[in-house]
């Protein structure tokens, strides 16, 4: 908590940006602080937003100003699509310490805790978690997907998660959506793309990232969101991550090695009870060939379908 005098910069200068909308700030939490980005959360009296700003250090020569100034972009695009829920994006400006970016707060908690329940227990609720949260990831996907665009960064901190299963995707950093004429121009000194977290990359990916430099942009795809998506339920659930790696504490390209050559954990050996509906969807988007993956649309029916 914060009194206003000692508000960080990029806290100010959303306080400036809700004052002008009639908006008081009651309340400020920093809620991370990693990879040169750092995330409040920050309350009016009726609202709740999430604040991102860059550090002051630039993390590995990225340039975390630009990096958000992208994301800005993305959410406007994605919310003129109806990509992401109205009036996602709150606002975003620049301030002394760099730039802000404020969208509105998601319910819920990060992915690997609201499922912990079921990672012991074989109950109704557990059940019914599990499959509202797949199909609510399934959801959020779909509607970029359906819009021509790719998440590409799909793992369980980026997916937060209520008591009744109902997942939001957050963080669209390193969203890709379709580049032509006419459309707003937002790959134009980017960051090329390398994949995101090793655990949630999709082997094709995996396998680009080793083919090529690291100066190459790999573009990521629906079906990679896909496989990302089984693998974030995969790990929530068994509490495995879904590659067996040859030296778990090895380096990043070894575990990219294990993860292009299409090999899974058996959910046999790692599940923490039988859940055949569930198992069969989670193994379906982690299938090898991209084109045998469902797409995302498909998973919503096929989730559906389990539940019943
Ligand atoms: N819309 C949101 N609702 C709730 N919390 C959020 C939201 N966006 C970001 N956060 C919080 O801020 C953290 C960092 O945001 P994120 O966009 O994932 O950036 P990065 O991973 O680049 O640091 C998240 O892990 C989450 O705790
Ligand atoms: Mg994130």
């Amino acid at each position: 908590m914060h009194s206003s005098e000692q508000w960080p910069a990029p806290v100010g200068a959303l306080a400036a940006h809700l004052a002008d909308r009639g908006e008081q700030i009651a309340e400020v939490r920093q809620v991370s602080e990693r990879r040169g980005s750092r995330a409040w959360k920050v309350a009016t009296t009726g609202n709740a937003y999430a604040l991102k700003a860059n550090t002051e250090e630039d993390y590995e020569g990225r340039d975390q100003r630009a990096e958000l100034k992208r994301e800005e972009g993305v959410i406007a695009e994605l919310g003129r699509l109806g990509a992401v829920p109205v009036g996602y994006l709150v606002g975003a400006g620049e301030c002394e310490s760099g730039r802000w970016l404020a969208v509105t707060w998601a319910p819920g908690g990060p992915m690997w805790h609201a499922l912990s329940l079921a990672r012991t227990d074989d109950t109704p609720y557990t059940r019914h978690l599990l499959l509202a949260c797949a199909r609510s990831m399934a959801a959020a996907a779909a509607s970029m997907h359906r819009a021509g665009w790719v998440h590409a960064d799909i793992q369980p901190t980026n997916t937060l998660v209520t008591r009744d299963g109902s997942a939001t995707l957050i963080d669209y950093a390193l969203a890709c959506g379709p580049v032509a004429d006419g459309l707003p121009d937002l790959e134009t000194g980017r960051t090329p793309y390398r994949g995101a977290l090793t655990h949630t990359t999709a082997p094709e990916i995996a396998a680009a990232v080793l083919g090529t430099v690291d100066t190459v942009h790999i573009a990521p795809t629906a079906a990679a969101d896909v496989w990302a998506l089984g693998a974030s339920l995969f790990w929530c659930w068994t509490g495995h991550r879904p590659v067996p790696y040859q030296e778990p504490e090895g380096p990043r390209e070894g575990k990219l090695r294990d993860i292009a050559e299409g090999h899974t954990l058996d959910f046999a050996t790692v599940r923490p009870w039988p859940f055949p509906g569930f198992e069969e969807i989670v193994a379906g988007c982690l299938h090898p060939d991209p084109d045998k993956r469902p797409a995302s649309a498909d998973l919503i029916t096929a989730i559906e379908r389990a539940g019943r």
